[in-house]
């Protein structure tokens, strides 16, 4: 597709607010062949209907090695970092029926009755967190509170000891701050974290017989199948998507949601009202219509055609890589009344924020306790937070995959009197 009108695509501008260029696309080049900031070129899937059945394809191989133009190799496709550190073999790169053992395997470790059973955990992180700010009257609520969330609640989870918590937070910052710049830095991040994992790993499988520890890693240890169990790298790479999946993404839920609320008033109000009266299902449905109106992921991660197909009619060739739009499938009009619209109470809403098919989002559970209880928390203990500068101020984080602010100042109403 080369039309002439068609918008410049992933510039500053572009970032800022993408959903104009993604209407367009929709409309003229549903499908359309772009090229991507790295020299890449790739398929660009708007239309909810396509997204759908793209992400649900399995002649859509989720392994590099598909692809014609072999750029994972060279650094170009895939998490900075991950080939030299050796983590291929994650969830996110491969196809049954690797993908189905290492998924069930993995599942039985991390179970929604696990995350259940840690709500109390993430509200004490939260309060933790908030309370570090409350009485300063303004903070940066990337860098303050979406930030470390997750990455304390996730080494939480695994088991990473509470000493150690802090480098994780170091290397996560790494990753975020240069995901879409530099790799170096990055894939030096990676590596630490690896070579810490695969110790911490074979440390707990030392452990196991003595202790009852009932953290993800060792259930991940014990996980098995018909007799099978990971091995030690399986492991360190399973423990580092979920670390990976599970932390910009989160950041992004918290930062793209608050924002949304705070240039949202009525809605706003109508959610800090319904979790002041200690009802839930608003706070839930307001998730959901938070990741949809403006979620974390913004573009799934790659997939490449095993042979010649076609997606809304547009033929693709074998080796091609199949970008699916996640941010302009759920704002389609086909799909969804008045998309642009954000409606925390709406009901029909099967939006992709978490992705469809056998690779949609393992840590979906986490995700939205993580998610209500921050924004709850934040309404509640900050009623009168506001956006401390101008829209136009904010910069969004310039990565292709995913969708976040840099930094999100607000103020409040000091709070005095935080006692722990
Ligand atoms: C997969 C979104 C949080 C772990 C995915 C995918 C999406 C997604 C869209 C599918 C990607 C694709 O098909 O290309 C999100 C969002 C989150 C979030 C929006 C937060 C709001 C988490 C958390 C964890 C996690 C907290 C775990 C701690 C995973 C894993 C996969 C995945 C392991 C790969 C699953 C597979 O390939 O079978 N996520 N995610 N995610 N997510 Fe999440």
């Amino acid at each position: 597709m080369t039309d002439a009108s068609a918008p410049t695509l992933f510039t500053w501008e572009f970032a800022a607010d993408p959903y104009p260029a993604y209407a367009w696309l929709r409309e003229h080049a549903p499908v359309h062949r772009s090229t991507l900031p790295s020299g890449v070129e790739a398929w660009l899937v708007t239309r909810y209907a396509d997204a759908r059945q793209a992400l649900a394809d399995a002649r859509l191989s989720k392994n590099p090695v598909h692809h014609s133009e072999r750029a994972h190799a060279k650094g170009k496709v895939g998490i900075p970092g991950e080939r030299s550190a050796d983590l291929m073999t994650h969830l996110l790169n491969i196809d049954p029926p690797d993908h189905t053992r290492l998924r069930r395997l993995v599942s039985k470790a991390f179970t929604p009755r696990r995350v259940a059973e840690f709500a109390p955990r993430v509200v004490e992180l939260t309060d933790r967190l908030i309370d570090s700010f409350a009485s300063r009257g303004e903070a940066d609520l990337i860098h303050e509170f979406a930030f470390p969330l997750p990455i304390y609640a996730i080494c939480d989870l695994l088991g990473v000891p509470a000493e150690d918590q802090d480098d994780f937070r170091d290397w996560a910052g790494m990753m975020i701050r240069h995901g879409g710049g530099p790799r170096g830095g990055v894939a030096r991040s990676v590596k630490k974290m690896r070579a810490y994992l695969l110790e911490l790993i074979h440390r707990k499988r030392g452990a196991l017989r003595d202790e009852g520890a009932d953290d993800l890693i060792s259930g991940l240890i014990r996980a098995s199948d018909h007799g099978e169990h990971l091995t030690e790298n399986e492991a360190a790479a399973m423990a580092f998507i979920l670390l990976f999946a599970g932390f910009e993404t989160t950041v992004n839920l918290i930062g793209n949601g608050t924002y949304a609320l705070l240039r949202n008033p009525e809605q706003r109000r109508l959610l800090q009202d319904s979790v002041a009266q200690g009802e839930s299902a608003l706070l839930a449905s307001a998730v959901e219509e938070l990741l949809r109106y403006d979620g974390p992921v913004e573009l799934a991660t790659w997939r490449f055609a095993t042979e010649p197909l076609r997606i809304g009619g547009q033929p693709i060739g074998t080796g091609d890589p199949v970008l699916v739009v996640l941010a302009a499938a759920d704002r389609d009009p086909e799909r969804f009344a008045g998309p642009d619209t954000l409606d925390l109470a709406r009901r029909d809403n099967p939006h992709l924020g978490f992705g469809h098919g056998i690779h949609y989002c393992l840590g979906a559970p986490l995700a939205r306790l993580e998610g209500q209880t921050a924004l709850a928390t934040l309404l509640t203990r900050l009623p009168d937070l506001q956006l401390a500068v101008e829209p136009e101020e904010l910069r969004w984080r310039g990565g292709l995959i995913m969708r976040g602010l840099r930094t999100l100042p607000v103020s409040f109403t000091a709070v005095r009197d935080v006692t722990n």
